[in-house]
């Protein structure tokens, strides 16, 4: 599917595999301005599609004396000064500007990381005229240095060695950082990437998620003949609920959707989420209770790479079906697929040059419930392709996505398969693990702390232990509890409850389910441990 058409706003970032680039864009973003990444190496071409208003470089781990040193393209500068098109250099970015415009760029005596003090000089465009003078403290990074600027420039703040903080050419509209302005280890890094895009390049700050919004249900429907057919397997998560609610507006009743009951939701999963398709969303859904199908192809399967195997195949099998079904009843092929992509997974999976990153797909495999069957030939509609996950919050909110259902907690695919260790059919594995979850949650919500914690849920042990309830002796199941902060997923630190709150629910959970003795609460962070158990 075609990207919307950009706004002449755009700020484009060329990647050149620093951290922090990620970070630029959504502090631009932040600040209402339309910024996207693509590769350091983009061709002039891809480059100039994007209309840009600004063109950052980012940082990198390179040194621009090495033989593979990624860089823009031939003629790049030349485009940029002739169509007005402002460009910033950050660390790598920096120096990039500096050799390739006859500047000399050495290996640093000494390397420069970490917080540092700069001085900013007298008259500046990108610190403006009111800051000459000015100490502040930045977050640096660099092992080269440049010390012979490119005709035109000038070194325009210093740090406390006497090194090039920043620089600029104002004839040029060309201007460099030395250090990190995105990171909030440089207080005034906002204020200065502000006063640049704002004061210096004239952006406007007028983007909007109403506009994407609009210019996405265009897309859609310039891509999606008034005949055609669109699938989409909703999970009840956030992602692909809002991206079938957006498609929905575009198209009307040519989407339709499928979830899966595959026997591991969570205690009444399936009601609360098709009520919030139908009764909130109007969304056209199949609810396919498939239960008993995935539950006897796990019968006795203990190893868990063996169970999200089944699990994903068994989606597979039952997604062909719904398409073949839909074929039959409307005298064609569904020919497109809705997927809730991010940004994040699609810049991860374009890696920057020279970072040693392959594909991540591979990163993420135990996390998908499997692909599609080759001869479906669908055509992928991801119309949240540009968004990172607050501004698909965002997005769910104007398309009148229950606030409360944004924020839920994420849900793996496989469900309680990875959260009941061994097999999941074992006794009543799964009803005591949906009662104890569901007593965990509940408590959570009524103490106010559901939105302070990332993700929360129990685990169901394979093992027994000895008790005494009431006045008999008991040998029976031992549940863990889980409740992890995080920014991502990728690193989480388990969540501090206070004493009051763990015994309450310990108490409830043995005096209400029965068959478990014993609760204990999983102390680990990620790493070392996964915030999943299987
Ligand atoms: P881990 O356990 O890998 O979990 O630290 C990180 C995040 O991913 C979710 N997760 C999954 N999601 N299929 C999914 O759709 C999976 O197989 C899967 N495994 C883990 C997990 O719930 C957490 O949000």
């Amino acid at each position: 599917m075609e990207t919307p058409t950009m706004k002449p706003d755009t700020v484009l970032i060329l990647d050149y595999g620093s951290q922090y680039t990620h970070l630029i864009t959504r502090r631009i973003r932040s600040l209402n301005v339309f910024s996207l990444v693509i590769s350091g190496t983009s061709s002039l071409k891809s480059i100039t599609s994007y209309n840009p208003r600004v063109v950052i470089l980012s940082g990198g781990p390179h040194s621009v004396h090495a033989l593979d040193a990624p860089s823009f393209p031939e003629g790049f500068i030349e485009w940029a000064e002739s169509n007005g098109v402002s460009v910033l250099g950050i660390c790598y970015g920096l120096q990039l500007i500096v050799q390739k415009l006859g500047g000399v760029v050495v290996e640093g005596e000494s390397k420069e990381y970490g917080k540092m003090e700069i001085e900013v000089k007298g008259k500046s465009e990108i610190f403006g005229s009111e800051s000459g003078g000015e100490k502040q403290m930045v977050w640096m990074s660099h092992g080269d240095e440049a010390v012979k600027l490119p005709e035109g420039f000038e070194v325009v703040a210093q740090s406390a060695q006497g090194a090039v903080a920043a620089l600029e050419s104002r004839k040029k509209k060309i201007y460099g950082l030395q250090y990190h302005p995105e990171v909030t280890h440089s207080p005034k890094g906002m204020e200065t990437l502000r006063h640049f895009l704002f004061d210096v390049c004239g952006v406007s700050a007028d983007w909007k998620m109403e506009d994407l919004m609009e210019e996405e249900i265009k897309v859609i429907n310039k891509t999606v003949a008034s005949d055609e057919h669109v699938i989409c397997a909703l999970s009840g998560g956030v992602d692909s609920t809002v991206a079938a609610t957006l498609v929905h507006k575009a198209i009307g009743d040519r989407l339709h959707c499928i979830f899966v009951d595959n026997g591991l939701l969570r205690y009444k999963e399936q009601e609360r989420v098709m009520d919030t398709f139908e009764r909130d969303l109007h969304l056209p859904v199949t609810c396919v209770d498939a239960s008993e199908r995935f539950l006897s192809e796990l019968k006795g399967v203990v190893d868990p790479e063996t169970k999200r195997k089944i699990i994903g195949r068994e989606f597979i099998n039952i997604f062909d079906q719904f398409a073949q079904e839909l074929e039959k009843k409307h005298g064609k092929k569904p020919a497109f697929l809705v997927q809730g992509t991010l940004y994040p997974d699609v810049i991860e999976s374009c890696p920057p040059p020279g970072t040693d990153r392959t594909h991540s797909h591979t990163i993420k495999s135990h996390h998908n419930v499997g692909g599609l069957p080759k001869d479906m030939k669908l055509k992928l509609i991801e119309p949240l392709k540009l968004l990172f996950k607050d501004e698909v919050r965002e997005l769910g909110r104007i398309l009148n996505v229950p606030v409360g259902f944004l924020k839920r907690h994420p849900f793996p695919g496989p469900g309680l398969a990875v959260r009941v260790l061994g097999d999941v059919t074992q006794g009543n594995a799964l009803e005591v693990l949906r009662q104890v979850d569901e007593i965990f949650i509940q408590s959570i919500r009524d103490a106010g702390l559901y939105d302070s914690i990332w993700q929360a849920f129990a685990v169901f042990l394979p093992v027994r232990s000895v008790g005494v309830q009431g006045d008999k002796r008991t040998h029976s199941h031992v549940v863990a509890l889980r409740a992890v902060t995080s920014q991502d997923g990728m690193t989480a630190d388990w969540f501090n409850f206070e004493h009051k709150f763990l015994d309450d629910v310990s108490r409830k959970i043995c005096n209400s389910v029965q068959g478990v003795n014993r609760v204990v609460l999983d102390i680990t962070s990620k790493p070392p441990s996964t915030i999943e158990w299987e």
